[in-house]
């Protein structure tokens, strides 16, 4: 099947489970990718190309299991057993990961070394799979959306197949200033750069992170070319969460949580996140205890409702991490909780409909991250709320540059400041908490996803190419 419009990604639109019974269970995932993608239609036979990530998808490949216009890539049957954990493990989760959001804060890390330079040849394959299945795919002048610093490669390679294709990349993390970026070894810098820069037209959230780039690149490579920049801050999809928070198991949920905090005057501070280190659980947590120690006339009138659902789980410093989640949350509750009172509620299975019932009864969000590609629970919670929901937001954030203004903004790294912003938050007169929780969701919904890819599908259609 050749396609004109193509999307690559590391993580697909659906993944398989392998029952006892032998039988493959379909799931499909959501997001702004899945929800932009829908804008054009399931006739317009776009094609998405995306890796195998359990035995339950490789299993589906082998099968021949599929759903269509999703094409998924058994990487280690191609390129050899291991290549994927590698490349993504390896190298994209543990060194590129960290890069962006400046993750490397111990003298012992990182460090470049003959192991490291073979997990970057298993990235280099992995790439030259995306490229390859790519290259194969693509009708003539295809428009072709890579994802992400997964894939940072594959656009340089795929040009080098096809020049014939409209090529764009789009980065969904933030990008690290020129002196963190400088970490990586020198001809890996080079290479990455050249990678990304095959493209015609590269996209990031925001002006900071385009603007990191572009800092990088002349830095390393003396410039950024012939390729465009451009800058798309995906917003959140208003429709979907105001019907889908409506739901039935939304509210059973919600009667739920009524139930686990206690007491209908006690307020509540909530976060959703994956356990993930950039998200910055702990110091959160801590923000909190700090709260309860420094204005004791909360305790007992607030609930810290804390979801942190797996992540990455395959590496080792994502367990430790969220153990230590876990471990402050209970010493916090054996510190200050009573008979009649939990402060912290930790929730880590995930459960989506549980997540917006937090969203719609939450006075307080926090959203804390040390550094953000985006951030979209920041642009979910004001669409959501039932009575005004009032944001505490970092400002290494990207949805900061839209939401700032209407917010509490913190540091990430300052506990103390973090507490004092969440009793400003706690404190925040009804009236004032409804307007700016008005004014967020208009700026949280200004690009919704569908717009947001047929912005880039058309800018790309129309960038000069550097095949030109
Ligand atoms: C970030 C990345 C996405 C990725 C997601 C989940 O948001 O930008 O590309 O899908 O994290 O990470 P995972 O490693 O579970 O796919």
């Amino acid at each position: 099947m050749v396609s004109d419009i193509l999307v690559a990604s590391n993580r697909g639109p659906v993944s398989y489970a392998l029952r006892e019974d032998g039988a493959l269970e379909a799931r499909r995932g959501g997001g702004g990718l899945v929800s932009g993608l829908s804008a054009i239609g399931p006739d317009a036979g776009a094609v998405w190309v995306c890796a195998a990530l359990g035995e339950g998808d490789r299993e589906a490949v082998r099968r021949g299991v599929g759903e269509t216009g999703v094409r998924m890539l058994d990487v280690d049957a191609l390129a050899g057993e291991g290549t994927h954990a590698d490349a993504y493990n390896g190298i994209a989760n543990s060194v590129l990961w960290f890069v962006h959001h400046m993750l490397y804060q111990t003298p012992m890390e990182p460090v470049f070394d003959a192991a490291f330079r073979r997990r970057w040849e298993a990235y280099r394959a992995y790439n030259r799979a995306f490229a390859q299945a790519l290259a194969a795919e693509a009708a003539p002048g295809a428009a072709v959306l890579i994802q992400d610093y997964h894939l940072t490669l594959a656009p340089g390679m795929l040009r080098a197949l096809r020049p014939d294709l409209r090529i764009g990349h789009f980065s969904h993390t933030p990008w690290a200033p020129p002196e963190y970026f400088g970490l990586l070894p020198d001809d890996i810098a080079r290479e990455l750069l050249e990678g990304m820069l095959g493209a015609d037209r590269l996209g990031f959230l925001t002006h900071r992170w385009a603007d990191a780039f572009a800092a990088c690149c002349a830095r390393v490579v003396g410039g950024t070319g012939r390729t465009e920049i451009g800058v798309h801050g995906l917003g959140a999809d208003a429709a979907f969460l105001r019907g889908r928070s409506r739901q039935e198991d939304v509210e059973e949920r919600m009667a739920a949580l009524r139930e686990q905090i206690g007491g209908a005057d006690r307020k509540t501070v909530i976060r959703v996140d994956r356990t993930e280190l950039s998200k910055n659980i702990v110091r959160g947590l801590l923000a909190f205890r700090e709260l309860l120690a420094a204005r004791p006339e909360w305790r007992g009138r607030v609930v810290h409702i804390a979801f942190a659902y797996p992540s990455r789980q395959d590496l080792e410093v994502y367990r430790r991490y969220t153990a230590e989640v876990s471990r402050v949350a209970e010493e916090i509750n054996a510190e200050y909780g009573t008979e009649t009172w939990t402060p912290v509620l930790l929730h880590v299975k995930d459960d989506f409909a549980r997540s917006l019932a937090a969203y719609r009864l939450a006075d307080v969000a926090l959203v804390n991250p040390i550094r953000d590609g985006m951030n979209l629970v920041a642009k979910e919670v004001p669409i959501v709320s039932d009575e005004g929901c009032a944001l505490v937001l970092s400002r290494e954030a990207g949805a900061f540059e839209e939401l700032g203004a209407d917010a509490v903004a913190v540091n990430p790294y300052d506990v103390t400041a973090t507490a004092e912003a969440l009793h400003e938050a706690l404190s925040m007169p009804p009236a004032d908490r409804a307007d700016r929780t008005k004014r967020l969701a208009a700026a949280a919904t200004a690009l919704p996803p569908q717009r947001w890819f047929l912005d880039q599908l058309e800018a790309l259609r129309a960038a000069p190419s550097p095949a030109a």
